[in-house]
C-alpha cells in the first residue's frame, strides 16, 4: 500500500491508498479495539476485520447476484464516503437490563458500477465495542425499480484460522439440533443433518452452518456470525469452505430458485460479527438489538413478563393428549381451572393450554393438516370463554395456542378472525408453532416468505394487543426492539427433547452451548424447571441429563421474559426448591455474566427491574466443577438474605438428580459463597435485598 493519506476525524481513522487507483478506508470502535477496512480491489468490494490489532476478517469480497441481469461483484467504485458517531441510550420496554447503550462509529461508502447499467448501492459500516455490524443499501435507480430476484448474496467471512466452532447445520427449516463441536476445517454439515426427522422439515443445501455460530481461536479470540434487523429478506446461512477457512452468505431460497424478490429502494439485514475475548462479552453484547430500529409499538403495558405454567408437558409426557378422540384429552375445563388456581395461588401471570382447538385428531396427517385448524373453534369439553373469563378473575391470563401444523397459507387466511377472539377474551400472548414442511410447498422455515409470514403475525398481534411466542421460528434478529411483542421463540432444541428425543435426553453441554450460540439471538423459550428428572412413571428409560439445582438456575441462566414452570404441578406441590421458581426476576435491570465457557458452564447474575433483588444460575457440562461466587455485584452497604440451592454432596444427574442443598444466610458485597456443581449440575441463588 502506498501514498496513505491518513485523516484523523473525531475517533475515525481515514486512510486511503491510491496505489492502484483503489480506495481504502477504515473506521473504528469507540474504544479502537475494532478496526474495519473497505476497499476495491481491482473494481470488486472487500473488507476485512482487526481486534485489538490482529486481522479476524481478512480480504472478504461482497457481492449480489441476480436473475435476469449481472451480478454485481466487479467493475465498482467508490463514488461517495460519510462518516459519523452516535453515543445514545435507550431503554427496552422489558429485556436483560433497563438501559442499553448504543455507541458506534458508522462508515458509509457509495458504490457505483462503472458501466451499465451503473447501479449503485451503499455499504454501511457501524463499528461498536462489542463488535461490528453491516448491511446494503439499495436506493431508488431504474434498473433495479421493478421487480428484482436476488439469487444470491455474495458476503464472504474469511477467516484467519482454523478456530474452534460450535455449530448446527444450515437446515431451511428448523434449528432444532444438538451443536457439534469442531474445528472449522472438519464442518461436515452433512454428518449432522438428520434427514427426514420433525416430521419431514429438513433441508440442507450445501455444507452450511446456521447462525448465531460461535468460534473461538488459538489465541483466544471469540467469534459469533449472525445477523440483525431480519426483514422482508430471506435468512441467511454460512457456506463454509473447509479448505480456504472461508464462509460466505447462502441466502435460504424457495423451490422456485427465489432467495429474495424486491425492488428498489430496499435494504438488506445487518451482517454481524461479535467480538471479545471474554466468552461472557459475548452474552452480554447489546449489537444485534442495537441494529434494530427503535421501538414502533411503545410499552405495550397489555403484556408483562410472566412466568406460567400449562397443559404441555402432559403430552410430551404421553400422560394426555392434544386430541379429545383419544378419550385421554388434556385441555378439560376441569383441568385448565386447578391450573388456573395453582398458577394464581402461585403469582403466575399465565396458563399455556394446547390441544383446546379442534383438528389435533389429524394434524400430522399429510392429507389433512392444511384444512383441520380454524384456531377459533374449541372441543366440546374446553369452556374457552368460561375458561378466559375465569382467569382474567383470578389476575392472570389463559395462553393461546396456535399449532399451524405447517399449514401458513391457511393460517394466514384465518389469522383476522382468530386474533379478534383472543382480544375479545383478553387474551394477550399466543404460542404459535410450525410443525411440519410449509404450505405453500417449495417454501421454506427460514426464507422470505416466511420471514414476512413471522411478521405479520407480529403486525397482527400489535393491532389486536397479541404477543407472540414462536415456536419453529426463524431466528431472533433483534427485531424484539421495534417490535416488543415479539417476546419469545424456540428455535433450537429445547426441553421438551428430554421426553422423548429418538438420539436420547440432550447431553449435559448442550445448555452451555447454546448459552453462547443461540442465545445470543435472543429470547428463548426453552421451558425449565423439570422438577421430575427420572421422567418415571410416564418414561422408563429417558431420563434427563440434569440436576434440580441446574433447573432453577436456567430462569437466570436463559433469558426470556416468558418463563415456564413446565413440570406437572403436582410435583411443585410442597417441593421447598419451588420457592427459587416463586422469587426469581422475569425483567431486569441489569444482567451480568460472571463466568462461562461456550460447551462448558455458565453463571449469570441478574438484578431484578423496579426491586434491589439479585439472582444468580449456574450451570456446567458434564464436568463437575467448584466455584465460588463473589458477591461483587451487590450494593455497598446492603445487607440480603440470600437462599442457596446447590447440588447437594450425594447428588447425581443419573441417579439422585434431585438431590438438593438448600441454605439461607445474610451476605454483603464482596462475600463469597462456595458451590459444587457435579455433573450436569448446577446451582441457583436468590439475594433479597433487606
Ligand atoms: C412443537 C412445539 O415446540 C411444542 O412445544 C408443542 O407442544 C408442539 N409442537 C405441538 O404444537
Ligand atoms: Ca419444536
Amino acid at each position: 500500500m502506498k501514498n496513505f493519506l491518513i485523516l484523523s476525524l473525531a475517533g475515525f481513522i481515514l486512510w486511503s491508498c491510491r496505489g492502484t487507483s483503489d480506495l481504502a478506508y477504515q473506521v473504528n470502535s469507540p474504544d479502537d479495539q475494532i478496526s474495519i477496512t473497505f476497499m476495491t480491489i481491482g473494481g470488486k468490494a472487500a473488507y476485512t476485520v482487526s481486534y485489538k490489532g490482529s486481522t479476524q476478517i481478512d480480504t472478504s469480497y461482497l457481492g449480489f447476484e441476480f436473475k435476469d441481469q449481472s451480478s454485481l461483484t466487479e467493475n465498482l467504485s467508490i463514488k461517495n464516503q460519510s462518516l459519523k458517531t452516535v453515543d445514545e441510550t435507550w431503554e427496552m420496554v422489558w429485556g436483560e437490563q433497563r438501559e442499553v447503550r448504543n455507541n458506534y462509529n458508522e462508515l458509509r461508502l457509495t458504490l457505483q458500477e462503472n458501466k451499465a447499467p451503473n447501479r449503485t448501492f451503499d455499504v454501511v459500516f457501524k463499528a461498536y465495542n462489542d463488535g461490528i455490524g453491516f448491511r446494503y443499501e439499495f436506493p431508488e435507480q431504474a434498473a433495479l425499480s421493478d421487480e428484482v430476484v436476488i439469487t444470491e448474496e455474495m458476503t464472504q467471512f474469511n477467516l484467519t484460522g482454523d478456530h474452534k466452532v460450535w455449530w448446527i447445520p444450515g437446515d431451511w427449516d428448523i434449528y432444532e439440533y444438538l451443536y457439534t463441536e469442531s474445528k472449522f476445517s472438519k464442518i461436515n454439515a452433512y454428518d449432522q443433518f438428520i434427514p427426514g426427522d420433525h416430521l419431514g422439515q429438513v433441508y440442507l443445501h450445501s455444507n452450511s452452518v446456521n447462525t448465531p455460530v460461535t468460534m473461538k481461536s488459538d489465541e483466544g479470540v471469540y467469534l459469533s456470525f449472525h445477523e440483525a434487523d431480519l426483514t422482508d429478506y430471506a435468512g441467511m446461512t454460512l457456506k463454509v469452505d473447509t479448505s480456504d477457512l472461508s464462509m460466505v452468505s447462502e441466502l435460504v431460497g424457495n423451490d422456485a430458485g427465489i432467495k429474495v424478490k424486491t425492488h428498489a429502494p430496499f435494504v438488506t439485514p445487518w451482517r454481524t460479527i461479535q467480538i471479545a475475548d471474554r466468552a461472557g462479552n459475548l452474552l452480554e453484547s447489546n449489537l444485534i438489538i442495537n441494529l434494530n430500529d427503535p421501538n414502533e409499538l411503545g410499552d405495550i403495558e397489555w403484556f408483562q413478563p410472566m412466568k406460567y405454567i400449562g397443559i404441555w408437558w402432559d403430552m410430551h409426557l404421553n400422560r394426555r393428549t392434544w386430541d379429545y378422540a383419544s378419550g385421554n384429552h388434556g385441555a378439560t375445563t376441569a383441568y385448565t381451572k386447578e391450573l388456573i388456581d395453582f398458577a394464581a395461588e402461585n403469582d403466575m401471570g399465565g396458563v399455556l393450554v394446547e390441544g383446546w382447538n379442534t383438528g389435533w385428531e389429524t394434524w400430522t396427517d399429510p392429507n389433512m393438516r392444511d384444512t383441520i385448524f380454524d384456531f377459533t373453534t374449541p372441543y366440546p369439553d374446553y369452556d374457552l370463554e368460561y375458561l378466559a373469563n375465569y382467569a382474567n378473575s383470578k389476575g392472570l391470563e389463559i395462553i393461546m395456542h396456535h399449532e399451524t401444523s405447517g399449514a401458513v397459507a391457511r393460517y394466514e387466511e384465518r389469522m383476522n378472525s382468530a386474533y379478534q377472539l383472543m382480544n375479545k377474551l383478553g387474551i394477550h400472548s399466543v404460542k404459535t408453532g410450525y410443525v411440519g414442511t410449509i404450505i405453500p410447498d417449495g417454501e421454506y422455515h427460514h426464507g422470505q416468505w416466511m420471514v414476512n409470514h413471522y411478521q405479520n403475525t407480529l403486525d397482527k398481534g400489535a393491532k389486536y394487543e397479541v404477543a407472540i411466542n414462536m415456536h419453529e421460528p426463524i431466528k431472533a434478529t433483534g427485531l424484539r426492539r421495534t417490535y416488543p411483542n415479539a417476546i419469545s421463540r424456540e428455535g433450537a432444541r429445547g426441553q421438551e427433547y428430554n421426553a422423548w428425543a429418538g438420539d436420547g435426553a440432550s447431553p449435559p453441554s448442550h445448555l452451555p452451548t447454546i448459552a453462547f450460540t443461540r442465545m445470543l439471538s435472543g429470547p428463548f423459550d426453552y421451558t425449565p424447571g423439570i422438577f421430575n428428572l427420572s421422567l418415571k412413571p410416564y418414561k422408563d428409560d429417558h431420563p434427563i441429563k440434569s440436576t434440580l439445582a441446574l433447573q432453577l438456575g436456567l430462569y437466570v441462566n436463559i433469558y426470556s421474559p416468558i418463563q415456564m414452570a413446565a413440570d406437572l404441578i403436582d410435583y411443585y406441590k410442597e417441593n421447598p426448591a419451588f420457592q427459587f421458581i416463586l422469587d426469581v426476576g422475569v425483567d431486569w435491570e441489569q444482567s451480568k455474566v460472571l463466568d462461562g465457557e461456550p460447551g462448558e458452564f455458565l453463571v449469570t447474575a441478574r438484578q431484578e427491574k423496579g426491586t434491589d433483588d439479585w439472582f444468580v444460575g449456574g450451570l456446567t457440562d458434564e464436568n463437575a466443577r467448584d466455584y465460588t461466587l463473589k458477591l461483587d455485584f451487590l450494593e455497598e452497604g446492603k445487607t440480603y438474605t440470600a437462599k442457596v440451592y446447590r447440588d447437594a454432596d450425594d447428588t447425581h444427574f443419573l441417579d439422585n438428580p434431585t438431590a438438593i442443598d438448600i441454605v439461607e444466610m445474610e451476605v454483603t458485597k464482596g462475600d463469597e459463597i462456595p458451590v459444587n456443581m457435579k455433573e450436569a449440575g448446577g446451582f441457583a441463588v436468590s439475594l433479597i435485598a433487606k
